[in-house]
């Protein structure tokens, strides 16, 4: 085939990987065969804040199958820096959050370790712990690293507008669970490190771990070419994976260690409960003349973060005077981290929330109301959007909703014990590329047969990163897709970004492209030919006389991206049925459109976005850990009492794609899909609930008791 005849991207391709996954081939961080492992397994701190006073690890060490025990008395010492994410790891005796790691015991199995962890006895001095936010939130004060920010002169707009609100929203903390829980195997060879485990960035693990043991970054290998899932949680180098090298290390053989799900709810970060006030205000006409959004949260007393509610509320609508600012408490609770859209999901539950209760203030339809109020410039930096499908998805979700057949006032829909209600939202997610290198390495076969080897160090949770750079070297290389191999996961090969913050596509993809088109460049200039068709892959390397040649890119964003502002949007859509006696709400059918520059594969694109729909619909009605405000732990910790929807939560999802051909976000005009799905899907639910019952759920979730 010809460069250019085959039209691979953008083509609902199954997953190249799938017969690996469904045939249990691939391998998964624990799963790799390794000789000898011994097996770890954690004993936790049972209280929130204090000191081990002391620590008997003396009957531990004589059960069954035992090989060490490791506690801040025998550690390894580590960098200080080394200290990562998730508290001090075994180098002294304290304690910051319930559940902290504070010993590990090593077993020639994962039974004995488990069983000789419970015989672990720990003896405390406590000291009073900060675990209760509601009771101390007007203690927060402002973040070190502020994102507040403003324009305009807020209160004056606000005290003199014609119309206005004021509301408080709330979120729960949330626990990332995705299906594979984070584990790790570590295997030592003299002081090369090499760790099987499941990561969203090979590299940013890499150097943690290489930094925490005091070692160069290249004798540390991450090799991670499956992952189960990670929404945030494995884009972080947390404690388990320094335990599980530091044991190694400790017994001299590799350990395998692999966290329980209940280990998930105080390992691993968390989605911090957030306290949104919202005021906005309009003008006789509608038009938004104010907007503040100021949220209250907390944070970890080990160290800050605060996820961006208000980036939203900057940017998405035009009104002149806004005010976005942020207050922070130190808890004794693991340290927040990135949870799909952090900031964006928790932000736009409020911002589209308040958006719908003025729009019914206005008493105007809540699509019109965000029409009037949207301009194709970004008022929180004045860049004009690169492009912008806010208004596209509105118009087409409502068309394949049937928004017409909603009834602007609540309780006009009935059916039997049920109340029906709508509810619309729109959304946002940058658009981002990073840094990335590839390597295209090119095989000629004696019959001409041409086979590319596309490697570089990125990440798949799941996604489709496989398959959408094979798509993209193929169709660069005119290439059969199956003549394409992908190698990803693992630290030796070239340097790309991880997989998160939606940069993953946009980031291999521009670099598998343009290392392909190089490649062939290249070729091209080897031959001292002037063709006049098109040369093949196999022409070229043929008339070069080359049966292997390889080439290396480092792929960077373009400059003109800067000079916009670079955003995927969405739109989504909710059919509430609540039950009028219990109060059960049940979300009959989603709508999501989303306008996210190009579709590198549209099924597994759709996939992505059912899946940002499924967890906004958790986040909406079910999903909520709950802090026991005596202890600091958390009460919730397995699938039976933190509810993830499963299939009978879920009704018809409709997922649709506005086309865009946005070339200033990157060259190939990629925006990413992976946070964007959930952006606004709670607030879609919470709206269609007061449509269906006249009761506005400002507390999120929305459980029965909250609508009786
Ligand atoms: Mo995403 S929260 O950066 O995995």
């Amino acid at each position: 085939m010809a460069s250019g005849e085959t039209k691979l991207i953008g083509q609902a391709i199954n997953r190249i990987d799938g017969l690996l996954k469904v045939t249990g081939a691939a391998n998964y961080s624990v799963d790799f065969p390794i000789k000898n492992p011994a097996y770890g397994f954690i004993v936790k701190s049972t209280i929130a804040s204090g000191t081990i006073a002391d620590i008997d690890t003396a009957q531990a060490e004589k059960s069954p199958g035992v090989i060490a025990v490791i506690s801040y008395k025998n550690a390894p010492k580590l960098a200080p820096s080394g200290n990562l994410k998730g508290g001090v790891i075994f180098q002294e005796p304290k304690v910051d959050f319930y559940g902290q790691n504070i010993a590990l015991v090593v077993a020639e199995t994962y039974e004995q370790a488990r069983s000789a962890a419970r015989v672990v006895k720990v003896k405390y001095q406590k000291s009073e712990a900060m675990v209760d936010f509601d009771k101390n939130m007007d203690k927060a004060t402002t973040p070190n690293r502020n994102r507040g920010s403003s324009r305009g002169d807020f209160d004056a707009a606000f005290n003199s507008a014609e119309h206005k609100i004021d509301f408080t929203y709330q979120t729960p903390i949330e626990h990332h669970n995705p299906m594979e829980p984070h584990a790790a195997i570590a295997e030592w060879d003299g002081d090369k490190l090499t760790l099987y485990n499941a990561s969203q960035g090979v590299d940013g693990t890499q150097n943690a771990t290489a930094t925490a043991f005091g070692l160069k970054p290249e004798n540390v290998r991450i090799v991670s070419p499956h992952i189960g899932g990670g929404f945030g949680s494995k884009g972080s180098t947390w404690p388990n994976v320094i335990l599980a090298a530091m044991a190694a290390k400790v017994v001299g053989r590799p350990v395998k260690l692999a966290l329980t799900r209940q280990n998930m709810f105080n390992s691993v970060g968390l989605r911090q409960r957030d306290v949104q006030r919202m005021r906005l205000a309009t003008d006789a006409a509608g038009n938004l003349t104010a907007i503040a959004h100021e949220t209250t949260t907390h944070t970890a007393t080990t160290g800050e973060f605060v996820e961006g509610c208000g980036g939203l509320s900057a940017m998405m609508y035009d009104a002149p005077n806004a005010k976005i600012g942020y207050r922070v408490l130190p808890m004794n609770v693991i340290v927040p981290t990135f949870m799909r859209a952090p900031g964006e999901s928790t932000g736009s539950f409020a911002l589209e929330s308040a958006i719908d209760e003025m729009a019914y203030e206005l008493k105007m339809d809540p699509i019109e109301f965000r029409l009037k109020n949207i301009s194709m410039k970004d008022p929180s930096n004045n860049k004009p959007f690169s492009s912008r499908a806010t208004e596209a998805a509105l118009k087409k979700g409502a068309e394949m909703f049937g928004w017409n057949r909603r009834k602007q006032e609540p309780r006009q829909n009935r059916n039997g014990d049920y109340l029906i209600g709508y509810g619309v939202s729109a959304g946002s997610y940058p658009a981002r590329q990073s840094g990335t290198s590839a390597q295209v390495k090119l095989t000629r076969s004696r019959d001409n047969d041409v086979t590319a080897s596309i490697e570089l160090a990125a990440s798949d949770l799941g996604t489709g990163t496989y398959t959408i750079v094979a798509q993209t070297a193929a169709e660069t290389l005119g290439l059969p897709i199956n003549k394409v191999g992908v190698k990803i996961g693992d630290s030796t090969l070239p340097r790309a970004a991880g997989s998160g913050g939606s940069v993953g596509a946009a980031s291999y993809c521009n670099a598998v492209s343009e290392g392909c088109a190089q490649a062939m460049t290249e070729l091209q200039a080897k031959t001292n030919r002037q063709w006049f068709a098109a040369p093949s892959i196999a022409q070229l390397m043929e008339a070069a006389n080359l049966t292997e040649y390889q080439t290396r890119v480092d792929a960077k964003p373009q400059a003109e991206a800067r000079e916009y502002s670079c955003h995927a949007f969405n739109a989504n859509f909710a059919e509430v049925w609540v039950n009028a006696s219990t109060g059960m709400v049940r979300v009959a059918r989603n709508v999501a459109v989303t306008g996210a520059g190009r579709i590198m594969n549209t099924k597994t694109a759709r996939s992505q976005i059912i899946g940002g729909t499924v967890w906004g619909i958790g986040m909406a009605l079910t999903e909520e850990s709950v802090l026991d405000p005596r202890w600091g732990n958390f009460v919730t910790r397995s699938f039976a009492d933190y509810h993830i929807p499963a299939n009978l939560d879920i009704g018809d999802i409709d997922v649709a794609f506005i086309p865009e051909e946005d070339h200033i976000v990157n060259k190939l005009g990629i925006k990413g899909i992976g946070e964007v799905g959930i952006v606004g899907v709670a607030a879609a639910v919470a709206n269609a609930v007061f449509n269906a019952t006249g009761k506005r759920v400002r507390d999120l979730p929305i459980t029965p008791d909250k609508l009786l």
